[in-house]
């Protein structure tokens, strides 16, 4: 994975179709996805319970991009080789999920993985000034996390802070919640350059019906600029 600030459209495959993983990946990274984010929840850490390592290895060979996996789960370090073996490229824990951030990150890395932290609406952009060498991404969150198709809270002050505290640092600043042509180009003036978006991707379309995928990306990175 070589790194730039370009801007990125990493799908959430949240608003999938659950029965049809391998297709929808394949629609969508044919539409122009940059990535693909898969938000795994455990029904503890947020109230919703999503999918684990092994749905996540068979989603691996359908991606040929970037596999950015999200974990919103507690705790995180015992399933750190899971998710390495399930052939994760980036891996994200949040910063609330427990007292050892610094750690989890570290084996992150040590496994092979990109570490990427994830900040609540509630989390200071402070809480990552320890971490911005240890990270090679940041997670905003603009909703709190355990649904899609949620309302967009505002963090531009936040993506700001943090793209002054990252530097010449090769550290990606993403968007998690509410991403939709409205709200992309906030966020992408603030600073961020890999935007998730759900529901404002699969709105519409289906594997059927690809083409809306595409002009869904396209309405986000247009407006985005
Ligand atoms: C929220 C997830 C997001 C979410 C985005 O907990 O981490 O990735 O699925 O969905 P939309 O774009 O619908 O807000
Ligand atoms: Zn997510």
């Amino acid at each position: 994975m070589s790194f730039d600030r370009s801007l990125k459209i990493a799908p959430s495959i949240l608003s999938a179709d659950f029965a049809n993983f391998g297709a929808e990946i394949r629609a969508i990274e044919a539409q122009g996805a940059d990535w693909v984010h898969v938000d795994v929840m455990d029904g503890h850490f947020v109230p919703n319970l999503t999918f684990g390592p092994p749905a996540v290895k068979a989603f691996r060979p359908h991606v040929k991009t970037v596999m950015d996996v999200h974990l919103m789960i507690s705790p995180v370090d015992a399933y750190i080789d899971a998710y390495a073996d399930a052939g994760a490229d980036i891996l994200t824990a949040h910063i609330e999920a427990g007292p050892h951030i610094h750690r989890t990150l570290q084996a992150i890395r040590a496994a092979g993985m990109k570490a990427g932290v994830a900040l609540n609406p509630g989390t200071p952009a402070e809480a990552v000034a320890d971490l911005l060498d240890m990270a090679d991404l940041i997670c905003v969150m603009t909703v709190n996390p355990g649904f899609g198709g949620q309302k967009f809270i505002d963090m531009t002050a936040k993506v700001a802070k943090l793209r002054a505290m990252i530097g010449d640092r090769a550290v990606h600043i993403e968007i998690d919640g509410g991403v939709d042509p409205v709200t992309a180009p906030l966020v992408r003036a603030a600073g961020a350059d890999v935007l998730v978006a759900g529901s404002a991707v699969f709105k519409g379309g289906s594997v059927d019906k690809p083409e809306v995928y595409g002009a869904n990306m396209q309405a986000i990175r247009a407006a985005a600029g």
